[in-house]
């Protein structure tokens, strides 16, 4: 982990790990080359998802009876992201991302969240399952329009705690995964690399918006995380099929801990401010 350098650092970083971005065809230059490297070694499952399941349960608020730990799994890895991405397509169609009055680093969470979508969609093609747009759940939607549109200032903590909620469920998800198809190295193997860029990504999110807020909105991002966790948990399920309800509470109840999620990452974070 580094950090230290703030929001300049910040932009350095994104720089270096992201390569130039170009917001008409959405790409991230150095982006680009890692899903150039996962498509030349492409992994496929050896499982049979029972693929209508899935389809089905997508759409669902709550999980069909006797959901399977494996479909649970594979389940919120195609839902959790869902409420991220409905955030950033609002703000992209609302043009808030970028324009002359937008910090360059705008752009760069906005491609960013393009390729969460991407890298959770790879996850699912090792299972043969197409990675489709589905709304976030009601309760989600309000709470993401009102992160979306409230001015910065008082909106950045929402973002914040939102975004550190996240931290945790996308490494829930990854350490559960790893496990779960721990019977297949090279998914699991590729499972993790998946997920440690997302997580990569959404602790340098989490540092930013740290790095815009007073210290009464880290404050702020300190107090909501926790409920902002339980929120999405419960929202999305399939998640506490496959992560203990008990344990992830008091994950959430304990101080939010970036070394406990950078620990195994193979790749540098940063974090502009701990919030
Ligand atoms: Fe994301
Ligand atoms: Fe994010």
């Amino acid at each position: 982990m580094s950090g230290g350098t703030g929001i300049d650092g910040y932009r350095r970083y994104l720089a270096e790990r992201d390569g130039t971005p170009d917001l008409s065809r959405r790409r991230l230059e150095r982006r680009e080359e890692f899903f150039a490297s996962i498509e030349a070694r492409p992994v496929r499952s050896r499982r049979t998802v029972d693929r209508d399941a899935f389809l089905r349960s997508l759409r669902r608020r709550d999980p069909e009876a006797g959901l399977d730990r494996e479909l649970a799994w594979l389940l919120a890895t195609a839902k959790l992201n869902q409420a991220e991405r409905f955030g950033v397509g609002l703000g992209e169609i609302y043009g808030r991302n970028s324009g002359a009055d937008r910090p360059p680093e705008a752009v760069y969470l906005e491609l960013e969240e393009h390729y969460h979508s991407r890298l959770l969609a790879y996850v699912l093609d090792m299972f043969d399952l197409p990675f489709q747009v589905v709304p976030p759940p009601f309760v989600m939607r309000q709470f993401v329009k009102l992160s979306v549109f409230l001015p910065e200032r008082p909106g950045m903590p929402f973002v914040g705690a939102a975004e550190m909620a996240g931290c945790v469920m996308f490494d829930e998800l990854r350490r559960a995964g790893v496990v779960i198809f721990g019977d297949e190295p090279e998914v699991a193997a590729r499972i993790a690399s998946l997920y440690n860029e997302i997580l990569t990504d959404e602790i340098g999110h989490v540092g930013y918006c740290a790095a815009r807020c007073s210290p009464i909105g880290r404050r702020v991002m300190r107090l909501l995380y926790p409920r902002f966790g339980r929120l999405v948990a419960r929202q999305t399920p399939e998640v506490l099929l496959v992560v203990d309800r008990y344990d992830l509470h008091k994950r959430l109840d304990r101080p939010f801990d970036i070394a406990a999620l950078t620990r195994d990452l193979p790749m540098p974070t940063f974090v502009a401010a701990v919030p």
